[in-house]
């Protein structure tokens, strides 16, 4: 099967004011969609073809370039829409907290060093928190990187390149940034993916 888009989850303009109608319109409609056309065209033919997302964003890291970085932001964006929900950034479920006190020092902590991670990220690419050795760790990377190439596994992701942002908050990055934590995160989903990293 060839990769597809997913619809995203909720509608368009239900993550306003912290993420417009237009900037969901661009993101998911043409960048994503570019991702997902560009991938299938590169595998067709391929060992790839017909493999999962998640291998491939992952085997094709050495030796691939062009498919990789097509295939790891189609793995990125699948869990980007994932990770956001209207209303969200509140409260997370009890495990997960308690991980992250122990691993991060305090909820507030991690927020803190999450946001940095994403500004600091010098041009396009993401920050994340990541399951390493059963620990979490915040990580960023360049580009379509993700934390699987690095041996650790993403439960939650923020896309810092600018077709994420500039259309809602220009250069203002961190102001993204903290909109997302604060106002964005869908903990739940963090938390599954948790679950998933640590059974
Ligand atoms: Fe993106």
């Amino acid at each position: 099967m060839p990769f597809s888009l997913p619809e995203l989850p909720y509608p368009y303009d239900a993550l306003a004011p912290y993420m417009s109608c237009e900037t969901l319109e661009f993101h998911h409609d043409k960048h994503h969609l570019a991702y997902v056309n560009n991938s299938n065209n590169l595998m067709k033919g391929t060992e790839f073809e017909g493999r999962p997302v998640e291998d491939v964003a992952k085997s094709s890291f050495f030796g691939n370039p062009g498919l990789f970085n097509n295939a790891g932001q189609h793995y990125n964006h699948i869990h980007f829409w994932k990770w956001m929900k209207p209303g969200g950034g509140g409260g997370m479920p009890d495990k997960i907290e308690k991980q992250i006190i122990a691993d991060l020092g305090s909820v507030a902590k991690m927020k803190e060093d999450f946001i940095a991670a994403g500004v600091t990220q010098f041009g396009s690419g993401w920050c994340w928190l990541a399951v390493k050795f059963g620990r979490i760790e915040v990580m960023k990377t360049a580009n379509g990187e993700s934390p699987l190439v690095q041996g650790a596994w993403p439960i939650l992701g923020c896309d810092v390149w600018e077709h994420a942002y500039y259309i809602d908050y220009r250069n203002r990055r961190a102001d993204y940034l903290k909109a997302f934590v604060d106002n964005l995160v869908n903990w739940e989903y963090v938390s599954e993916m948790f679950a998933a990293a640590t059974k």
